[in-house]
């Protein structure tokens, strides 16, 4: 007889997911029954074309956004507003300008720990993002780059389930971009983190994602799903992907 062994559910599962907007000469149907899941730990990375609908389906994990159909599940509780198990890093990186590095990385934590454990949390996070020379300097003082490392290190202060990306480095020069990649692969292999990466950059996503999962438009719904194994293999087989879109 089994002993009927439950698996914990994915730490991420989206399913069924349908959205449109509503337009002037009508309705445009952005995404259209999008379902997959991301396991404990893993980085995937959604890959599609301008326009379809990476940002909405982002939004729609985060609680930023309803569904017109479908459900999002963290660690198998469904989910459909904002929360703390769910953080987001966008393109711009939205600090707050009139606070320092350190206090930025602080401000989301404060509240959930005494003074002293955050100030060594926040230390933490600063060493690990390599920004501790920079703890007192505001964000305009710093690089675009540095401003993301910030914006990186204050949401992994909050320990979330899910990190949630959206062309984090997209505004970034190439060389501060690979860096940035090669700093975000260090920290969330070393803490486990489950992430969900939206480009739109073959190279990046082949770069550092365990899967690949594209998108095709009009509306937006998945169109493959690729194992990065051999970097080189997959870089031509998503490039191929994406031309014949
Ligand atoms: N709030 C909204 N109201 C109306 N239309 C919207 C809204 N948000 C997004 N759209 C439309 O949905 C489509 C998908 O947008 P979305 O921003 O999700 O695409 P994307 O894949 O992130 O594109 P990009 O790579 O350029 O960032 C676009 O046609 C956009 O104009
Ligand atoms: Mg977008």
């Amino acid at each position: 007889m089994s002993l009927g062994l439950n698996p914990s559910p994915p730490t991420l599962s989206v399913k069924g997911i349908s959205k449109g907007f509503s337009e002037k000469g009508g309705e445009l149907q952005v995404l259209s029954d999008v379902t997959f899941e991301i396991e404990r730990g893993e980085l995937v990375c959604v890959l599609g074309p301008s326009g379809c609908g990476k940002s909405t389906l982002l939004k729609i994990v985060a609680g930023l956004e309803a569904p017109d159909e479908g459900t999002v599940e963290v660690d198998g509780r469904a989910v459909s507003t904002p929360g703390s198990d769910r953080c987001v890093v966008f393109q711009e990186d939205a600090l707050f300008p009139w606070l320092t590095v350190s206090e930025n990385v602080a401000f989301g934590a404060r509240g959930r720990m005494s003074k002293s454990e955050l100030k060594s949390e926040v230390d933490g996070y600063l060493d690990m993002t390599g920004l501790s020379r920079f703890a007192d300097y505001l964000p305009r003082e710093i690089s675009g780059g540095m401003r993301q490392r910030v914006a990186l290190a204050r949401v992994l202060i909050l320990k979330p389930k899910v990190l949630l990306m959206d062309e984090p480095f997209g505004a970034l020069d190439a060389q501060s971009r690979e860096a940035m990649q090669r700093l975000l692969l260090s920290i969330v292999k070393d803490l486990s983190h489950t992430v969900m990466f939206i480009t739109h950059d073959v190279a990046e996503a082949v770069a550092i994602a365990d899967r690949v999962i594209v998108m095709d438009r009009s509306p937006g719904r998945i169109s493959s799903i690729v194992t990065v194994e051999d970097q080189a293999e997959t870089h031509s087989r998503l490039r191929a992907i994406m031309h014949s879109l």
